[in-house]
Order: structure tokens, then sequence, then C-alpha cells
């Protein structure tokens, strides 16, 4: 119970630090919140979605699940995805993954794990996909970051397909999907550069207007 006890002494800290020099400043960040990005990440607790981007509680939309995957059966997903693009008016949705990351190791294996089995078998369906360039790597640990990246970039056009984001195009509201992988070793954050921004950026196939 120790640890715990710890957490709370760190949360009184927290509070008095934050109030010092700024008295209202829980007054004021219980009127409402104005994040202008959704962080669409991994559960992995050495990426803390606020702290490698320095943003502040009230800046940072979160959604964080094993190996950042948005699959369209995903309601908890999807209902953060709705609530920050339709009701936030986020500008950014961002799909971070990160080196290092166990789902998509996990994913790359044949050993058999539970339900999370079936969590990360989409990924498997990314693997297959690339399946001649990521068996052309001789390197497995360049081969398992580049899963991580092509993981990322399906997520990107996974999240593209929504019927929330093409509402949203379909409106004229600005968002932007950007795909990025955070290194554990360096703490540094890669722009994959695959940013969607708009419905003529999808395939046809997966299209849908009202
Ligand atoms: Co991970």
């Amino acid at each position: 119970m120790e640890q715990l006890e710890k957490l709370f002494q760190n949360n009184s800290e927290w509070v008095k630090k934050k109030t010092a020099h700024d008295p209202e400043y829980f007054t004021r960040l219980s009127g409402e919140q104005h994040p202008e990005y959704l962080w669409f990440g991994c559960a992995d607790s050495r990426v803390p979605a606020n702290a490698v981007v320095g943003l502040e509680p009230g800046e940072l939309f979160v959604h964080r699940n094993i190996a950042n995957v948005c699959q369209p059966t995903d309601m908890s997903a999807l209902s953060v995805l709705e609530f920050a693009v339709g009701v936030l008016k986020v500008k950014h949705v961002i799909v971070c993954g990160h080196y290092g990351c166990g789902g998509v190791k996990a994913a790359m294996g044949n050993q058999q794990i539970g339900l999370i089995d079936n969590w990360i078998r989409s990924i498997r369906d990314v693997y297959l996909a690339h399946k001649q360039e990521l068996d052309a790597i001789a390197d497995e640990n360049e081969r398992f970051d580049r899963l991580v990246e092509l993981n990322v970039l399906q997520q990107v056009r996974n999240i593209s397909h929504t019927s929330i984001l093409q509402k949203a195009w379909e409106q004229d509201q600005s968002v932007w999907i950007h795909g990025w992988v955070y290194d554990l070793k360096t703490g540094m954050i890669k722009d994959l550069n695959c940013c969607i921004s708009g419905p003529f950026e999808i395939d046809s196939v997966y299209r849908v207007t009202s």
C-alpha cells in the first residue's frame, strides 16, 4: 500500500505546484477543454502522450491501446474519435506508434499469448500486405522497426476511412491525420510524412458520402 501512498503524495505536490502561481488553474481547467490534437497511441508506459510532446492538461485528447490500432469495430476508439473530431473539433489526429512495440513484436512471432492474439491479428494483416518488402529486410530489428512504421501508416488510413472523418471533411472541417513513430532509445519523434487531410486521398473503395 505504501506504493499507492506515494501516488497520493505526488498528487498533492502536483496540485500545490500548479496552483502556487496560478490559484485559479483547476477552476479554469474544470470549465472546459479546447484540445487541438487527438493522440492515438500505444498503451506502453514508456510513451506518455502529454510528456513527450510537452503539452499541458487540456491540450491533448488521448486514446491509447496496445499497438495503437484503430479497428473499424472498436467502439471505444471510434467514440473517442467521434467526440474529438465531431465535438471538440480537433485539428490534428496523431497516430503515434513506437519502435520496440511489444504488440507489434508479438504479431511478428508465432507464440500464442491469449486474448491479445485476436487484438494484434490485424497487424499480421499489415505484415501480409507488405510481406515482400518486410521479408527482404535481413536484419530482424530493422524488419521490426519497419513493421512498426507500416502499422502506423495503416492506422492513419483506417482512421481516414471512418465515416467520422469523411463526414467532417464533407462539412469542410479541416482535420489532418498524421503518422508518427516515437523512438524509445532517444525520446525523439519521427514524422512518417503520410498526412491525410481530405477524402481525395482515400481510395474510392472506402469513400462514403451522405
Ligand atoms: Co507499444
